[in-house]
């Protein structure tokens, strides 16, 4: 079986439940890709799935990497080069956050509308890779007409989103109270610690992006919670059937 996907996706968590859909699939463990790091955490299992996805060809990144586990910035992006070598034109990604927005509920799907970058090393540091700019524009980093696409699905199926802007930290801390605070007042409406690596990468790479976050938790200004890696888990099992069917309707639309 040959297959040229344009569509990829990072089964970030929530979408865990989309890999098992791909049909006529061939996997690939990271673990026998050369160069490709291998994931660690609890929840996240590893491996490159190409297949389909009803009719469109796909590829599945099932594991990410996270800058907390250790890996460099390079290492975290290296499947995003990837994914531009083998002529991937458009990404979906989804992960968890704790939602900062005052009017974001647990369980909400936020589409990641912008991010905010507070990693402390850049994945585009160092030569610059000729798939795009040195100095980068930044201004539709996630793609205005998927977000639009998006919210119509959702509106169709009587689905609850949200918009929002994501931040990126490198944890493995969850924040502190004065630290959802900052992040707030900053602009940000989530804090998560993933995908702003990935996305601008693909960006770089001229791949659209879009993205949603699972609202797992809260840090809302003058009422935090405490907050765990179970309960993130829970929230976002949860919410998962409904994420799910955003973005499978979306692929199909690819
Ligand atoms: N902060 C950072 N990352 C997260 C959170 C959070 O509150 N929830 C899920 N991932």
């Amino acid at each position: 079986m040959t297959t040229s996907p344009k569509t990829a996706i990072i089964l970030g968590t929530g979408l865990g439940q989309l890999a098992s859909e791909i049909t006529d699939s061939y996997e690939f463990p990271y673990s026998e890709i050369p160069n490709f790091p291998v994931s660690t955490v609890e929840g996240h299992a590893g491996k490159l799935i190409f297949g389909k996805l009803g009719n469109v060809d796909i590829m599945a990144m099932e594991g990410r990497f996270h800058y907390y586990e250790g890996y460099n910035m390079k290492e975290v992006t290296f499947p995003i080069r990837i994914m531009y070598e083998l002529g991937i034109k458009t990404l979906f990604v989804s992960n968890a956050s704790g939602g900062m927005n005052p009017e974001f509920k647990i369980g909400d799907l936020m589409i990641i509308t912008d991010h905010i970058n507070f990693f402390p090393e850049h994945p585009l540091r160092g030569k610059n890779f000729p798939t795009g700019p040195r100095f980068p524009d930044m201004h539709e980093t996630y793609d205005k007409k998927l977000i639009a696409e998006a919210d119509a699905i959702a509106a169709e199926k009587g689905i609850r989103v949200v918009h929002g802007v994501y931040v990126g930290v490198q944890g493995p801390t969850f924040e502190t109270p004065a630290e959802y605070k900052m992040y707030h007042r900053l602009g940000g409406d989530a804090v998560g610690m993933s995908t702003v690596p990935e996305v601008i990468v693909a960006h770089h790479c001229g791949i659209k992006t879009f993205g949603i976050s699972i609202i797992t938790d809260l840090g809302l200004e003058d009422t935090p919670v405490e907050v765990s890696h179970e309960e993130v888990q829970i929230a976002a099992n949860k919410a998962q059937p409904l994420m799910t069917e955003i973005m499978r309707e979306m692929i199909n639309r690819a």
